[in-house]
């Protein structure tokens, strides 16, 4: 069966990222650099290559330099033409927007990320949209988004990325009950935002990124709040696994997972994108080896 293309996709970034604080005073979480590019342009690239059009960014006050980010650097740009510094421009302009490409609404007040993802809720119409979370990075060689968006044009549907987590870390995320345990496509019996690891029906999580129904905003617009009194976009999702709805699947996606959202995960991903940077990689390994060397010998 084919579906409605996907070509929208939301991009939640209201959050004040107290995690990464005194550096989020100033700076917006997503505009933190892994190796040599900020957070977010890693989303943007996975949305890119999945075919995405146009890109909605939830934000919150103090986010203006992300909305900066995306503005044509016409000043710089001419230097590096005149200097005939090729390669950074070629770099510079691989970054651009097409204009009107991006749309930015606010999130006026921190009540969940089901409420985030409702504010963008007129820029959505009758359609399924992608929702990438930038805090997840995710690396792979088919970007983990067009691997959905492979499985969506056969399912259609709801899609949610899934990954097995230790059984201690069900509190952080989103737990999926599923119908069967074989294959890379699951059916989603129910799923439940951050239950404790006693009440956790499994220990499949919820990654973010996610291909929705725009019957899950019909849902939020009539949201309560669920757990840590938040508007829970899982609980949305939930809705449509009753029957005669729009059906959930969980999807396992090839990949490797980070978890920029916390200091420890932000670091994993720092050396793992290092080790594999083409003119970094080999130096940085030196370097690691003595690192290393030096912790055994103490
Ligand atoms: C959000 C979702 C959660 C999901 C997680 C993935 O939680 O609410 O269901 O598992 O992202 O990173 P957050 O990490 O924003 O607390």
């Amino acid at each position: 069966m084919s579906q409605k293309e996907v070509t929208k996709a939301i991009f939640p970034v209201a959050g004040m990222g107290t995690r990464f604080l005194p550096a989020t005073k100033s700076i917006p979480k997503e505009i933190m650099t892994l190796v040599d590019r900020p957070l977010v342009q890693y989303a943007i690239d996975e949305a890119r290559a999945a075919g995405i059009k146009e890109f909605i960014f939830v934000t919150s006050r103090g986010k203006g330099a992300l909305e900066d980010y995306f503005d044509h650097a016409h000043q710089l740009e001419n230097q590096l033409r005149e200097r005939k510094q090729t390669d950074l421009l070629a770099l510079l302009q691989s970054t651009n927007m097409d204009s009107g490409a991006i749309a930015y609404v606010r999130q006026h007040r921190a009540l969940g990320l089901g409420h985030a993802i409702w504010c963008a809720r007129r820029l959505i119409s009758d359609e399924p949209f992608a929702v990438i979370l930038p805090d997840d990075v995710i690396a792979s060689d088919t970007p983990c988004l067009q691997q959905m968006i492979e499985v969506h044009a056969n399912i259609g549907g709801n899609i949610v990325a899934a990954m097995r987590v230790p059984p201690e870390r069900t509190s952080s995320y989103g737990i999926l009950d599923v119908a069967d345990e074989a294959g890379r496509t699951l059916r989603v019996r129910s799923m439940v935002e951050k239950p404790l690891p006693a009440a956790a029906t499994s220990n499949l999580a919820v990654i973010g990124r996610y291909i929705l129904t725009p019957s899950v905003l019909e849902n939020l617009d009539n949201a309560t709040v669920g757990t840590n009194d938040e508007i829970q976009l899982t609980d949305a999702i939930n809705e449509e696994t009753g029957p005669r709805k729009s059906g959930v699947h969980a999807f396992r996606f090839q990949g490797q997972h980070f978890d920029c959202g916390s200091k420890l995960g932000f670091l994993r991903a720092t050396v793992s994108f290092g080790l594999s940077h083409p003119q970094l990689a080999n130096e940085f390994l030196e370097y690691l080896k003595t690192v290393i060397a030096h912790v055994h010998e103490v």
